[in-house]
């Protein structure tokens, strides 16, 4: 097996960039997805960084999740958020019709979804935090600052990104892994991939530079994610 170039994030496309899955196709792969995402920490790295962001005293939280997908993790800060006590609502936008019609089977107070791009939300549409789960790689070269800026404009408190380390050892590990327990030919072909499109921490802290925002507070968590908090 050879080793793909790390030097710089790959410009290669993932097929979930550049295929519409069908909805049941897209329902396995996420659920694969959200397993991942379980097992290996992913969920606990959004929710810690919600939890930097809290200032004592809120009663009540506006989150909007980026790139919701299916809505794990929507639900899973909703459920965070009236564990701590706050009166919340949880907004996730998507611009994949078969994420929103999947994320759209999670009925409950709190939670909702539509199928949006970030960058077309009208102006003046704000959120108390914006977070963005595993979406941050999926955008190329510069429009990942325009993504990062996007979201921090909306966010009074800040923007919460939790996405992948571009590291050999987590490209051949989820390479092995997915190859060895995966059917979905997403998760086999972008699981790797998404590795490849992730980020070094100097590029987290350049995307953020590059677009006026504060340094960002850069926490390295199990298995090779990047907890990224930018505050207002
Ligand atoms: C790998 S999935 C992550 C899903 C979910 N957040 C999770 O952690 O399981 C990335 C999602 O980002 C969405 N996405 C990509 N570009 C986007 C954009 N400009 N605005 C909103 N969502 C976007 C994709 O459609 C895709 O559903």
């Amino acid at each position: 097996m050879s080793l793909p170039s790390f030097g710089a994030r790959s410009g290669a496309l993932e097929l979930m960039d550049t295929q519409e899955p069908a909805v049941d196709e897209l329902r396995g792969t996420l659920r694969e997805l959200g397993l991942i995402n379980r097992r290996l920490g992913g969920h606990a790295v959004t929710l810690e960084g919600m939890e930097a962001l809290l200032p004592p005293g809120l009663r009540r939280l506006r989150v909007l999740d980026v790139g919701c997908g299916d809505g794990e993790a929507a639900a899973e800060i909703l459920v965070w958020a009236e564990s701590r006590g706050l009166a919340a609502e949880v907004h996730g936008i998507d611009p994949s019709d078969a994420a929103v019609r999947l994320s759209g089977e999670r009925t409950r107070p709190g939670l909702s979804f539509s199928r949006r791009n970030l960058f077309e939300l009208p102006p003046g549409e704000d959120y108390d935090v914006v977070h963005a789960g595993l979406m941050l790689h999926h955008c190329p070269g510069a429009s990942a600052s325009r993504a990062l800026s996007a979201m921090h404009a909306r966010a009074r408190l800040g923007v919460v990104v939790n996405d992948l380390h571009r590291h050999p050892l987590a490209w051949s590990g989820i390479r092995a892994l997915t190859r060895a327990l995966s059917d979905d030919r997403f998760i086999r072909h972008d699981a790797p991939l998404s590795v490849l499109r992730g980020f070094r921490r100097p590029e987290l802290e350049a995307l953020c530079r590059d677009s006026g925002l504060p340094a960002p507070e850069l926490s390295w968590r199990w298995a090779f994610r990047w907890l990224m908090v930018v505050r207002r």
